[in-house]
């Protein structure tokens, strides 16, 4: 009998599904997270079956399970462009705008996912939203003076911010070596223009509002089914 809870085997169907998407002989992202997870087991087992591709990882610990998994792995530095990239999300809209940086790794994603042709997300169906700002939308700053980053995204009528907290309630601290604030918006109406307020803020360095990244959404279902969205 499977141990998995119902959103966890949402999430190992969805990922698992997503790696027959990756054509041989290509390089592509691979996401963060507890769905990108699944994803990277499953090329990890083609990959061993003689399957070749290269990967760029989304974070340190997408880096970490990808090598252990034997992906052959490069740099964003090394290739121009990626055929595609897989990678969760925290909230998906009906015009594929996302909400990223739950697992902290928004930077990074979104610097792959902006040099790949294609992004593929994947999520379980609890991530369609009607709108975005359910989920508290993450904003990566650095370390020095965040206290006014904090500040001036509340004057942007944020009714509240929190700086992200590690196990130990000090400061979580990004592979990048920043803070994330973790923004609750409440509705997010106009994510477009939130993102470029955000941007011009002193000390933001990324937020994770993804616009315009998604080509293809993959859905894990509750009865199990996996399905693709349509625009
Ligand atoms: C990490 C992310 C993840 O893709 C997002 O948090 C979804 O994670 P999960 O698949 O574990 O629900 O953006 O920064």
């Amino acid at each position: 009998m499977s141990t998995l809870s119902e959103k966890d085997q949402m999430k190992k169907k969805v990922g698992e599904y997503a790696a027959t998407f990756v054509q041989p002989g290509t390089v592509i992202g691979v996401g963060t997270g507890t769905t990108a997870y699944w994803m990277i087991l499953a090329l990890g087992a083609k990959v061993k079956e003689g399957f070749d591709i290269k990967a760029v990882p989304t974070s340190k610990q997408t880096e970490d399970l990808a090598r252990a998994q034997g992906i052959p792995l490069t740099t964003l530095n090394d290739i121009e462009q990626l055929a595609l990239t897989i990678d969760g999300a925290d909230e998906v809209d009906p015009g594929w705008q996302l909400i990223k940086g739950g697992g902290g790794a928004l930077l990074q994603e979104k610097m792959v996912a902006a040099a790949s042709k294609r992004m593929l997300v994947i999520a379980d169906e609890q991530k369609l939203v009607p709108a975005l700002g359910r989920f508290p939308l993450p904003v990566e700053v650095i370390p020095f003076g965040y206290k006014q980053v904090y500040r001036k995204i509340l004057a942007l009528g944020c009714p509240s911010v929190t700086v992200r907290a590690a196990a130990d309630g000090s400061p979580y601290i990004t592979d990048h070596g920043n803070y994330i604030l973790d923004c609750h918006f409440g509705v997010i109406s106009d994510a477009a223009s939130l993102g470029e307020a955000l941007h011009d803020i002193p000390g933001v360095v990324e937020h994770g509002l993804f616009i315009g990244l998604a080509t293809e959404v993959l859905v894990g279902y509750s009865d199990g089914r996996v399905g693709e969205l349509k625009q």
